[in-house]
């Protein structure tokens, strides 16, 4: 046991893990999760030291990627801690995470020194109410500090992540790229899922093509970007001068789970094999109260072999998960 890599039924391998560190957010966006939740206790989070076990385990099945997500995960305390047991991990590569960039002023230099090499933070409008409107509470100016605070310590690979939503925010795809290539960072439009809980209406999604069609039009052409993947869940484009990127994640008009790398691992220890899946694979019982290795591949091996081909959100099959977005980790 312990050498094989996390294969499914599909063929496809599994290298990339996505590990939620809390359930709780200090923003509500509209798309994501609801205005009142029930939190997790914080004795059901996993701690830094259970998460580092399984990831010690994981990585022997090739596990060679981790991205920290929340909620928010720079809600949970000392987070550089736990980059830092992961950067001790021979095996991993990568070790990046997505935030709202509220809180990143003040912890952006330890999680740096502590071996954090990405940061992708979520930026959807510039307008400040705007952002009142759709994320519930005020924090542009704190978001923006906290880009700035990530950009002066020289990351290398800082992203803007946005949800643009007709009839919302998609007058503002434009001005959202221009702030990017300003800033020399990537942008990465993402397509509107149904994954939060407002009802999710199709109409709203602003499609790939129309987000590339605004930017075209209003800064400059694009073209498709040296390392362009189709298959990949970023189509890259860099503009035609050379100053800038910019992604598009285009989950419903071109679904990328044929490609599937990843697995997540919620902040109470459930294995999710997808963003959408409908079943999870509880781990807590194999860390706690002692460790148990072989459960913890056993689990494994039991929710990468039980994963589906994708979601079906294009059809009449898709079943939207009780989760959302802000308990599974983007
Ligand atoms: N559709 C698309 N993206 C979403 N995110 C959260 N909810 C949705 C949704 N319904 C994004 C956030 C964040 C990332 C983790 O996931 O904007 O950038
Ligand atoms: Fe993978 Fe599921 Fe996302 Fe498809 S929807 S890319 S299968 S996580």
């Amino acid at each position: 046991m312990g050498s094989s890599k996390l294969i499914d039924n599909f063929g496809r391998v599994h290298n990339n893990l996505r590990i939620s560190v809390t359930d709780r957010c200090n923003l509500r966006c509209v798309y994501c999760m609801p205005e009142n939740v029930q939190f997790l206790d914080s004795k059901e989070l996993l701690s830094f030291e259970e998460i580092n076990a399984f990831v010690n385990i994981a990585v022997t099945r090739g596990i060679n990627k981790v991205r920290l997500t929340g909620g928010e995960p720079l809600l949970r305390r000392d987070l550089h801690k736990l980059v830092e047991y992961l950067s001790k991990i021979e095996q991993i590569q990568d070790i990046s995470l997505t935030t709202n960039g509220m809180l990143l002023t003040n912890q952006a230099k330890a999680l740096k020194e502590a071996g954090l090499k990405r940061i992708t933070i979520s930026l959807d409008t510039l307008i400040p109410d705007r952002f009142q409107d759709l994320c519930k509470r005020d924090g542009l100016e704190q978001t923006l500090e906290g880009i700035d605070a990530a950009i002066n310590l020289g990351f290398q690979n800082i992203k803007l992540n946005s949800v643009c939503i007709k009839g919302i925010n998609d007058d503002e795809v434009e001005n959202l790229a221009k702030f990017a290539r300003e800033k020399q960072i990537e942008i990465r439009f993402i397509e509107y899922m149904p994954i939060g809980a407002n009802p999710w209406e199709k109409a709203k999604v602003l499609l790939a093509h129309e987000i590339l069609e605004k930017i075209d039009s209003a800064i400059s052409p694009l073209i498709p970007a040296g390392n362009y993947d189709p298959m990949a869940p970023a189509m890259e484009f860099i503009y035609e001068d050379g100053k800038g990127k910019v992604g598009i994640i285009a989950s419903v008009s071109k679904p990328f789970c044929k490609s599937c790398n990843r697995i997540r691992i919620t902040a109470e220890g459930k294995l999710r094999n997808c963003l959408f899946a409908l079943e999870e694979t509880d781990i807590k019982p194999f860390l706690r109260p002692n460790l148990n290795a072989e459960g913890i591949l056993k689990a494994l091996d039991y929710n990468i072999s039980s994963k589906w081909p994708g979601h079906q959100f294009n059809t009449n099959d898709f079943i939207k998960p009780n989760r959302t977005m802000h308990a599974i980790g983007g």
